[in-house]
């Protein structure tokens, strides 16, 4: 009897560590999060639904590796407001990192905050909290960036500060602190902001090192004693020359009596080292852009009134701050700007574009992309969020994991990468004219593309064409040239003109059919320096009646395409024809296109219809030799 107990018994311990390891999620976490979602009030929709699981599918919220905790929390800007519910997040008990900054979170300092013993960082800032500091820092033994500014705190800044052996930044500025400075003496402190508080006394020497700025818009009596406001230093020059110079003058001064300019230069090396250190991973600033790229950047030109403007439907919960933190690679550099994927801390990764040359202002740039954000379609790739300010323009959008059609038409040419085939070049093709097509009726149909080329095409989840980056060439007017690999699409009257229209869309998307095709890049090096551009190329191979030889040999190997391949080529050659006038218009293109296949499984092919077209394997260097001259020898 004890035995078959037993049996039971262990069979249960069994099955429940099984279970455990099975569901992941962190069940008292979880519950956490749902009594902290129940009893606060906010703005933004969050996509917290207690039916799925939290470590996967919950804005904002991040799990350790084996999905047993709740590491990071980050509901930045969802206009939550009112008090933290108390014993609610204070439960989060493995928390590394805090983030509810830029809402309207109002009520004292969290006492139950005191249980987050793991919290690394901790960002408050721009809320409507009040109320003295907590007295006991030292609970957070791990605490590195502290950010409580612009908020309404009082009372004194707790002396405990100074037990924090790990931190790198206190912001506190925008508070009503008062009181004395305490003496924060921590070799590692970086950032440190006391600005705009109601702080008496004097600097303790610990933090002389800093600039006066940081300590402004108090009544702090050693104030003019110190050095004027530092410039401070572009996160991207090195340390010069000139700097070396001067610490060595700086360690003179400090010999000769610790003179304030010692701490000034000390001051200007850590800040040079620490943005040095910052770079490693995010956006390049504008002034890094012309050095390596894949560098980070801490935008110093960050306008408190410039926040990411993000679309309706989005669920994607960070700000700007998080955006320039992200681990970032370029993806590409374009007429309109640099591309960069953007790894964020929670996972998410998103496309985000820096835009050059804008011309247009403020105003007319967000009606603009209030207009491209407001498109929802099943072949236009959505615009998330976009961002302006004086020195930077942003747009975010999805990322594609399989990479844009430019890479899979071009970049497969490794052994074991099979090429593109024939069906999906075919959906590409239709899926883009679907897109475009829609977005020329936009705002009363005067919508443009204007940047139609294969690295702007994605596959949707039906496997169909999907187009991105709309309407920014009407933010840059006149266009700026081309680069060289997308000369190839550009309209030949928007040289002149430097304005894209209905029609150079429908020019580009003509190009782009023909670089279906032929598998070649719009721009061909022809070598040397020469290079010709693939309409002029397919035009010659057609007049000399060559037409199979424009095709893709990786295409040649399916049977019974031939006739849809003319089809499109016979399209393409419509879309790309000089005249602006006499192109034809997309939706008209599109009936074209979509009728590709509907013609084909009526009369089912045979090559024997078309004599003119031979299929031999051309040679492509004698096919790209032949296009360098209008007529091939
Ligand atoms: C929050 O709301 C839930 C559900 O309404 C409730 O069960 C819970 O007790 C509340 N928690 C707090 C701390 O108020
Ligand atoms: C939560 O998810 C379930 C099933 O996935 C769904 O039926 C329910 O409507 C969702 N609830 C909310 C509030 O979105
Ligand atoms: C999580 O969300 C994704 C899409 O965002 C969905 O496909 C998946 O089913 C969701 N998982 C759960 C457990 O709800
Ligand atoms: C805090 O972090 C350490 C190291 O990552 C971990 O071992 C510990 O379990 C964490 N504490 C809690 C309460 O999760
Ligand atoms: C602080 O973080 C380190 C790892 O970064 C961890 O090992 C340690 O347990 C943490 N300390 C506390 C008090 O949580
Ligand atoms: C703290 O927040 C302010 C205001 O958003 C910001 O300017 C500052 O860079 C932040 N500091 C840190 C270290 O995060
Ligand atoms: C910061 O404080 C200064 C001085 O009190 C004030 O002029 C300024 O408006 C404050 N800034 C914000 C964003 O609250
Ligand atoms: C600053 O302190 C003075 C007196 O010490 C007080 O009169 C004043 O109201 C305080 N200002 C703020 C913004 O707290
Ligand atoms: C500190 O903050 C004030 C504004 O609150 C700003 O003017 C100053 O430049 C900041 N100093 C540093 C070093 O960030």
């Amino acid at each position: 009897m004890s035995m078959v107990l037993k049996f039971i018994f262990s069979a249960f311990l069994v099955f429940g560590v099984v279970l455990l390891s099975t569901n992941a999620d962190p069940v008292e976490d979880k519950q956490a999060l749902l009594d902290f979602l129940y009893n606060i009030s906010h703005s933004r929709s969050l996509t917290w639904n207690a039916s799925t699981s939290v470590c996967n599918n919950w804005t904002g919220v991040t799990c350790n590796s084996d999905q047993s905790r709740v590491v990071a929390l980050r509901l930045p800007g969802l206009g939550i407001h009112g008090p933290i519910p108390p014993n609610t997040l204070g439960r989060l008990s493995a928390l590394e990192i805090l983030s509810l900054r830029s809402n309207s979170i109002s009520g004292s300092f969290p006492a139950d905050f005191s249980r987050l013993k793991n919290l690394s960082m901790l960002y408050l800032q721009s809320n409507k909290f009040s109320g003295p500091l907590p007295w006991d820092f030292s609970v957070w033994n791990n605490l590195t960036i502290l950010n409580l500014s612009y908020n309404g705190f009082t009372g004194n800044i707790p002396p405990s500060i100074s037990n924090l052996p790990h931190l790198t930044a206190l912001n506190l500025e925008n508070n009503s602190l008062s009181g004395a400075i305490p003496d924060i003496n921590i070799p590692s402190l970086q950032q440190l902001n006391l600005s705009n508080n109601n702080l008496t006394g004097p600097v303790p020497k610990s933090l002389e090192r800093f600039p006066s700025s940081v300590f402004s818009g108090n009544h702090l009596l050693s104030e003019t004693a110190l050095p004027p406001a530092l410039p401070v230093q572009p996160p991207s020059a090195p340390p010069s020359k000139k700097s070396k110079k001067l610490s060595e003058s700086a360690i003179l001064g400090i010999v000769l009596g610790g003179c304030v300019l010692g701490f000034v230069v000390i001051a200007l090396l850590m800040i040079c080292r620490y943005s040095k250190k910052e770079r490693e991973g995010g956006l390049p600033t504008k002034s890094q852009k012309k050095e390596a790229s894949s560098e980070k950047k801490i935008s110093e030109s960050q306008d408190k009134n410039n926040r990411l403007v993000f679309f309706e439907d989005t669920s994607l919960a960070f700000d700007l701050e998080d955006l320039l933190r992200a681990s970032a690679e370029v993806l590409g550099k374009g007429t309109f700007g640099i591309t960069y994927k953007a790894a964020l801390e929670d996972a998410t990764t998103v496309v985000v574009k820096r835009l050059k040359e804008v011309t247009v202002g403020k105003k007319e740039f967000e009606q603009q992309l209030e207009v491209v954000g407001s498109i929802r379609h099943l072949n236009v790739s959505p615009l998330r969020a976009y961002y302006y300010s004086k020195d930077e323009k942003l747009t975010v959008s999805d990322y594609y994991e399989q990479g844009s059609v430019s890479a899979m038409l071009h970049g497969r040419k490794g052994e074991g990468q099979t090429p593109l085939n024939w069906e999906t070049r075919l959906r590409i093709a239709i899926g883009a004219a679907r897109g475009i097509t829609h977005i020329h009726t936009q705002n009363g149909g005067k919508l443009v593309h204007g940047n139609i080329k294969s690295s702007n095409i994605f596959l949707n989840s039906q496997g169909y064409g999907c187009v991105s980056d709309i309407g920014l060439a009407t933010l840059m007017s006149p266009m700026p040239p081309p680069v060289m690999r997308t000369a190839g699409y550009r309209a030949p009257e928007v040289t002149d003109s430097r304005k894209a229209t209905h029609a150079s869309d429908v020019y580009s998307y003509g190009v782009l059919l023909l670089e279906l095709l032929t598998g070649k890049s719009p721009t061909i090096a022809a070598g040397g320096d020469e290079v010709v551009h693939l309409v002029r190329w397919v035009n010659s191979v057609v007049r000399e009646e060559w037409t199979a030889e424009v095709f893709d040999v990786a295409l040649l190997r399916h049977a019974n395409i031939e006739e849809e391949m003319v089809e499109m080529l016979q399209i393409g050659l419509a879309c790309v024809v000089r005249v602006p006038e006499q192109r034809p218009k997309m939706r008209d293109v599109l009936k074209m296109v979509e009728d590709i296949r509907r013609d084909n499984t009526e009369n089912r092919p045979s090559s024997e219809t078309n004599p003119e077209i031979v299929f031999s394997t051309p040679t492509p260097e004698a096919a790209v030799v032949g296009g360098t001259s209008s007529a091939p020898q």
